[in-house]
């Protein structure tokens, strides 16, 4: 069997578990779409929203990306924040990183990847440059991307926060609040970092 073959059966296989436990699962899902919470995290494999925060369908609204950034002119970001604010009304935005996040490591790295990366990781590479001496400070490379990895979750979080779309959200609709997490792979938790709740009128 080819790999790809094994995601096919195993879906059957799982949607048929899925009637099993409860017959109108499906009919209930495609009928509304609720969701809470807006994800922005890492497209990395170990990081899936739903697995590590044992959430079903229909609950996290979720954009994934290479280091989980916020880039004010990224339309692809914009646009599903911009349906989950002030269409879904989510109530809250996660920015997760996680330690030992890859695209964080090449950024300060130094390794000249080519061009497209090196233009995505530029954001970190930035929020580097503004901290270099308390990175550096840091005795182990580990440390070091680990603190990078927070530091960027912060900014990222400080970005939101200056899109116009969470600016006039606030305004209209007092909502969301805004939440910066780090996963570890390493035990599995998330560590919250910094927490922003739409300022009072
Ligand atoms: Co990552």
């Amino acid at each position: 069997m080819k790999s790809f073959e094994k995601l096919l059966l195993q879906n059957k296989a799982w949607a048929q578990e899925r009637i099993s436990v409860n017959p109108g699962y499906f009919e209930k899902l495609s009928k509304i779409q609720k969701p809470e919470f807006l994800w922005i995290g890492c497209s990395d494999s170990r990081v899936p929203a739903d697995r590590i925060t044992d959430t079903e369908p229909g609950e996290i609204f979720v954009h994934r990306n290479i280091a989980n950034l916020v880039i004010p002119t990224d339309i692809n970001l914009l646009s599903v924040l911009d349906y989950a604010t002030n269409y879904l009304k989510v109530k809250h935005v996660i920015v997760c990183g996680h330690y030992g996040c890859g695209g964080v490591k090449a950024a300060i790295s130094g390794i000249d990847h080519d061009h497209i990366l090196n233009m995505w990781l530029t954001d970190i590479k930035n929020t580097y440059n503004d901290n270099k001496k308390i990175v550096d400070s840091l005795a182990t490379s580990d440390e070091q991307v680990d603190k990078m990895v927070e530091l960027s979750v912060i900014k990222q979080v400080n970005q939101l926060a200056k899109t116009y779309i969470i600016e006039q959200s606030w305004h209209k609709q007092q909502l969301p609040t805004l939440h910066g997490w780090v996963y570890s792979l390493n035990n599995g938790i998330i560590k919250t970092l910094v927490t922003v709740e739409p300022p009072l009128k």
